[in-house]
């Protein structure tokens, strides 16, 4: 009885555990009806969470999901991680590596002003496939999203202008869900904390406590106005950021022309990661690169390391530089900024949060990590669309959601261990008893041999 019911303890844990493996199409329709928002707010490192107070965030993720970090994508850097965020892929595969660029091929610049396409065709952001899935989609000032990527830009959308504020932004975006049901992909970005971030370095406590409480005040303004728009509680949302911030300093500066003449190369990024096209003898511009500075580290594009995921296309210059952490690249100068990111995407000031609230969502959970590409085949799964090829996994975040069952992977394999004890401890027992006791009457004494013979000597030696 009780090996039974251990047993299909032990069976059902197992299901819980692999049930994911079933079919992703056929989800409950219910949650087609429920419209998804995308939040960015930009340079949102982290561990702010742990130093700062946020009142209205904390209500947020207290009924939702909090994730304690994403590992972001290198360059952590904002276009690149907005546009991995949206794609699911890593900067190498969606094409938008940096905020400045040279393409080869065609020979032009790219900036983030940059309204022309062929910057981004390399991949399809997620609003392009809701509407190639018969719906519509909503964007406030998301990167890309006034672009004409694929031929179209968002549904609803406004040209990227830093000065419309906040709420501006969140009202038409909120009018836009309420009045045309057909939205079910809306995106908001906001500028804030990486704009004050870069200005005074997040080492500078009293006013990053100003904008961060600015911040919260802005997730308090979202939760209202959804409120009064009849969508919250009907409505996913997803809180999260492309990149942390880190402190630098006049004293960490990398003076590139301490070490070769600038007529030997070209530069089309800078810092804290440099893009750099040699002019003449490559390896000898190699050469005296690598050994510019301890705090700097130069790699032929060939030799990058796989890990970062940034080799792999056109739009990588033929050497790259990187700055340690809190080191700025410069020519000759002075520091630009107090705060900077773009460095690699292993340090934890680089990673930015998640937090998520909503039908789909569960309640009070808490989650330590997962790679920012995974965000994107949540998303799609949420909408009920089919996914293009990405970095991302799903499996790595479906734990968030109610409609998962997730098994603890403490709690089942403390049951299996559990279940293996008992079982073992019952046949031992089993053995012993039978071993001292009487022996039946003869007729069944040579059934009992042949049992012993079949099944019993193996398990007794
Ligand atoms: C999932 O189910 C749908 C509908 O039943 C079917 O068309 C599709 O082929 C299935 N996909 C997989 C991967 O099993
Ligand atoms: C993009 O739109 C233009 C006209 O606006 C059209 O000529 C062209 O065929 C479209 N391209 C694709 C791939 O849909
Ligand atoms: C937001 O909506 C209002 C009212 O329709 C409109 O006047 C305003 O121009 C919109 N804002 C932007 C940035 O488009
Ligand atoms: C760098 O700047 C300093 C001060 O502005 C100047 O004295 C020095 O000559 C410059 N060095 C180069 C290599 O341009
Ligand atoms: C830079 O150019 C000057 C003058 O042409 C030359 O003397 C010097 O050796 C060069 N420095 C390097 C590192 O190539
Ligand atoms: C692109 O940038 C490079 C390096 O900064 C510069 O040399 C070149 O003139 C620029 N090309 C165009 C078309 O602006
Ligand atoms: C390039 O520079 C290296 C030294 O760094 C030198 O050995 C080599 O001869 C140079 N090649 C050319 C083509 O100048
Ligand atoms: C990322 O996904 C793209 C699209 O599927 C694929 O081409 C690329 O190889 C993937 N990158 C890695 C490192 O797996
Ligand atoms: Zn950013």
């Amino acid at each position: 009885m009780l090996i039974s019911t251990l047993l299909w303890l032990a069976v059902c844990c197992g299901f819980a555990v692999s049930e994911h493996r079933g079919n992703d199409t056929v989800k409950e329709t219910t949650q087609m009806t429920h419209p998804l928002l995308l939040v960015s707010f930009d340079g949102f490192r982290a561990d702010y969470l742990k130093m700062y107070p946020f009142p209205h965030l904390q209500k947020f993720f207290s009924d939702g999901v909090l994730v304690d970090y994403l590992t972001n994508v290198f360059s952590t850097k904002t276009f690149p991680n907005h546009y991995s965020l949206v794609t699911g892929l890593y900067a190498e595969s969606h094409g938008i590596l940096a905020s400045r660029m040279y393409d080869p091929q065609t020979k032009k610049n790219f900036t983030t002003a940059d309204s022309d396409p062929s910057w981004w065709d390399e991949a399809t952001p997620i609003w392009v496939s809701v509407q190639n899935s018969g719906y519509k989609s909503a964007a406030a000032m998301w990167p890309g999203s006034d672009v004409k990527i694929h031929n179209s830009t968002a549904t609803y959308f406004f040209p990227y202008n830093p000065k419309v504020t906040f709420q501006e932004r969140l009202g038409n975006l909120t009018k836009w869900l309420k009045d045309d049901p057909a939205v079910r992909f809306a995106a908001l970005y906001w500028e804030e904390p990486d704009h004050t971030g870069h200005m005074y370095g997040p080492d500078n406590t009293l006013e990053m406590t100003k904008v961060l409480k600015e911040v919260d005040n802005n997730i308090g303004l979202l939760m209202e106005q959804l409120q009064q728009a009849g969508l919250w509680g009907n409505i996913n949302v997803v809180l999260t950021s492309d990149h942390g911030m880190a402190q630098c300093s006049q004293e960490r500066l990398i003076k590139l022309d301490s070490c070769l003449n600038r007529t030997d190369y070209s530069v089309v990024d800078l810092t804290p990661v440099a893009a750099i096209i040699p002019l003449n003898n490559v390896s000898r511009v190699y050469s005296l690169l690598n050994k510019c500075h301890t705090h700097m580290r130069a790699y032929m594009k060939a030799d990058i390391p796989q890990r970062l995921h940034y080799k792999d296309n056109e739009r990588i210059q033929p050497i790259i530089l990187v700055a340690d952490e809190g080191w700025t690249i410069v020519q000759n100068g002075s520091l630009p900024r107090l705060g900077d990111h773009g460095y690699d995407n292993t340090l934890p000031s680089m990673h930015p949060f998640l937090a998520a609230h909503g039908p789909a969502f569960r309640k009070g959970y808490h989650l330590s990590s997962f790679n920012s590409v995974d965000i994107y085949p949540l998303m799609c799964h949420l909408l009920g669309i089919p996914a293009m090829p990405n970095n991302g996994s799903f499996v790595k975040v479906r734990c968030m959601l109610v409609s998962e069952t997730c098994a603890d992977l403490a709690v089942t394999v403390g049951i299996v261990i559990g279940v293996l004890i008992v079982l073992t401890t019952l046949t031992c027992l089993f053995r012993l008893m039978k071993s001292r006791g009487p022996s039946p009457s003869r007729p069944f004494a040579r059934l009992e041999l042949q049992d012993d013979d079949d099944d019993d000597d193996p398990l007794l030696d």
